[in-house]
């Protein structure tokens, strides 16, 4: 059961399926477009949409707005010190903002980045400093039934091939996304980490964590890992973390918060010019784009994150949503990952070719079917589309990723998710394929309009 009471209620929506019908049509076919107002369960994201607990309310109030030097910054430098090891602890306002700040930092045109699977925005981060963002996740990865417990792990034969390519001076670093979203918020193991990070420290490269959902990580690892049942996950991510370097964290995930992320390091000189660049782009070194009360709400999100019962029933509730929805014949991901369930939207609408975005076409029709939105990962978000010729580079997958936010939605809500995909499931014939009708070139999924194929 969940380990809280809930103190605070907020009315979810309830529309019609004609008023459905209508704003899929306005927005384009795509779900960043709808409005919040018109959804009754959104699973877009796992990302900022945290119910906050009554402690980090009241931390709330105890924001300190200097704009140097706020104790709420010193709360949190101590929360980061303990867990990571990193002795500088760099706000961002958000994830993508350490990213920009590190890759800006230590990429260069050409370089190489290998990750397991980089986020899109970490994709478009390396990519817009002109580094080649590279993905070395195990092959397992790619194949969305293989049951493996480490689906996130990293492929270190991967790393070599990067290396023999290019050379060590191509490659400013390596990272390691714990868990890994891309992937169906799969975990890493602690043996992996340990792998690479022996890889990197032979080669001389440093290992950056991209952190986000690293107490989730750590639940798994104790779940699944004999080398780490005993320990607790505070010493689990502790573990993971004195592998690495350093990390980039987005806290609007495992940090429990609304807003708000940070970038830590035990390097003295990167953590200077990161800090002189985080002045020029977001704030003074002890704010970061954030204000004082978010930096506290922070700090003691990142502590309760830790508590094992919210992991047990946090990771538990997300496993049980899979299950029902397997149970109801709907083809997912498996394992079932961390932070949201991945419905394969190839064996779903086998009958929409990949040229005709089948993730995409699922995502509209569970908004239209039971208001819920879910999130494209497939040809529109990560189609690379070569301008010059017209051709199109697919993913190897074709996903919508259902995320569970935390700590906001019951089991009973999400049985009405599982009863709108069963719904859909019965009449798939029925979904059609879209076609682009605009595009940007840099994360086009938040923005591009689509219409139905056939229709004017
Ligand atoms: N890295 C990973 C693995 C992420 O999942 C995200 C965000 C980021 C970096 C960027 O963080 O949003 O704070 O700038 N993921 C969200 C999601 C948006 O929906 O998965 P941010």
């Amino acid at each position: 059961m969940e380990p809280f009471k809930i103190k605070v209620v907020e009315p979810i929506a309830f529309t019609t399926r004609a008023e459905r019908a209508q704003a899929l049509a306005a927005a384009g076919y795509n779900l960043f477009n709808v409005p919040a107002s018109l959804i009754t369960i959104d699973l877009l994201t796992d990302s900022g949409t945290s119910a906050m607990s009554d402690r980090q309310w009241s931390g709330i109030m105890l924001g300190d707005e200097s704009y140097a030097g706020s104790r709420n910054y010193f709360d949190l430098e101590r929360v980061v010190r303990r867990i990571t090891g990193y002795r500088h602890v760099i706000p961002t306002h958000q994830g993508r903002v350490a990213e920009n700040l590190l890759f800006t930092t230590v990429v260069k045109p050409g370089d190489r980045v290998p990750n397991n699977i980089h986020f899109d925005t970490t994709r478009a981060n390396v990519e817009h400093n002109l580094g080649v963002p590279v993905d070395c996740v195990i092959d397992a990865a790619y194949d969305v039934t293989a049951e493996h417990p480490f689906k996130g792990n990293l492929d270190v034969a991967k790393l070599e091939r990067v290396f023999a390519e290019v050379g060590k001076e191509r490659v400013p670093l390596v990272m390691l996304t714990i868990t890994n979203n891309s992937g169906g918020g799969q975990p890493v193991s602690l043996g992996n980490a340990r792998q690479v990070s022996d890889w990197c420290r032979k080669h001389g490269i440093p290992l950056f964590f991209d952190a986000c959902r690293f107490a989730e990580n750590a639940w798994f690892c104790k779940q699944r890992d004999s080398e780490c049942a005993a320990k607790s996950v505070e010493e689990i991510a502790r573990a993971f973390f004195a592998l690495g370097d350093g990390c980039t964290m987005s806290a609007k995930k495992d940090g429990l918060v609304n807003i708000g992320g940070f970038i830590a390091t035990n390097d003295d000189d990167l953590a200077t010019r990161l800090s002189n660049m985080l002045i020029l782009i977001e704030g003074f070194t002890t704010y970061g784009g954030l204000a004082g009360r978010d930096l506290e709400a922070i700090a003691i999100g990142l502590d309760e994150v830790l508590d094992e019962r919210y992991l047990e029933h946090r990771v538990g509730q997300v496993r049980r949503f899979g299950e029902a929805l397997r149970a109801a014949g709907v083809p997912i991901v498996l394992p079932v990952g961390g932070h949201g369930v991945y419905l394969d939207a190839r064996r779903f609408l086998p009958h929409i070719p990949q040229h005709e975005f089948p993730a995409q076409a699922l995502t509209c029709a569970l908004y239209l079917e039971g208001g819920v939105r879910g999130v494209e990962i497939g040809g529109l978000m990560l189609g690379k589309l070569d301008e010059a010729t017209g051709a199109w580079a697919w993913p190897e997958l074709e996903l919508v990723r259902l995320a569970v936010p935390r700590r906001v939605y019951t089991d009973a809500h999400l049985d009405h998710v599982v009863s709108v995909c069963g719904q859909i499931l019965r009449q798939r014939d029925a979904v059609r394929g879209l076609r682009i009708v605009s595009r940007a070139p840099v994360l086009p999924h938040f923005t591009a309009r689509l219409a139905p194929v056939g229709a004017g």
